[in-house]
């Protein structure tokens, strides 16, 4: 299987980084093959332009999406690494979703109003949070949250495997957060 993992964090030392690398490692024990995508080191352009509009008349997308497209195309399974920001996605990965799952592409709505275009793949999520896991999986925002990314997003674009992890207490103590880096491997590992 070949793994495509976006991060969305502005620091190469994060944790959110240090947690793809694990998650990385897992799946290459596994036997997959895993491949990169640093949309701040790359410099991704999250802002929804005027060029991005003419895919709902047919017309052509701009480049920078049509890369990100072919890169996901080639992948069985798609990691995104983010922390959370608010209950949500980090205004850059927000914007990625927004430009790179295009109508006629990944969706229709006029056909087939519920069935994406895309093949089946694996989606992964892996969340970092501040606040303890209790707190997530008791406060019904982070259950919304939850099914915002997962009805709202990833399920309608193919996605039906859903594996989401928050992390949470990835600003605690060393041992706290070696624990938060195992269960990134173990993610990865168990891809399948
Ligand atoms: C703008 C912003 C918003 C945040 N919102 C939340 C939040 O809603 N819930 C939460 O538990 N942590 C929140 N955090 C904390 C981050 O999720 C946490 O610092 C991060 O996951 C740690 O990973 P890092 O070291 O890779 O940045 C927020 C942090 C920032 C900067």
């Amino acid at each position: 299987m070949h793994v495509l993992i976006v991060i969305s964090h502005p620091r190469p030392n994060s944790f959110t980084h240090a947690l793809t690398q694990r998650f990385a490692e897992g799946a290459q024990a596994a036997g997959h093959t895993v491949e990169f995508a640093d949309l701040h080191a790359e410099g991704f352009d999250p802002r929804w332009q005027a060029e991005d509009e003419p895919q709902f008349e047919d017309g052509p997308s701009p480049d920078d999406v049509l890369a990100e497209q072919a890169r996901i195309e080639r992948c069985d399974a798609l990691c995104l690494a983010f922390p959370l920001y608010w209950y949500g996605m980090p205004a850059l990965l927000k914007g990625w979703v927004d430009r790179v799952f295009t109508w006629n592409w990944a969706y229709d709505q006029v056909e087939n109003p519920d069935v994406s275009l895309l093949r089946d793949r694996i989606g992964v999520m892996l969340v970092p949070a501040a606040a303890n896991t209790g707190k997530w999986t008791q406060d019904s925002l982070g259950t919304v949250a939850q099914r915002i990314w997962d009805e709202g997003s990833m399920r309608y674009f193919g996605f039906k495997d859903q594996r989401i992890h928050v992390l949470g207490g990835a600003e605690g103590s060393p041992a706290r957060r070696e624990g938060l880096l195992a269960q990134a491997y173990d993610a990865g590992q168990a891809l399948g």
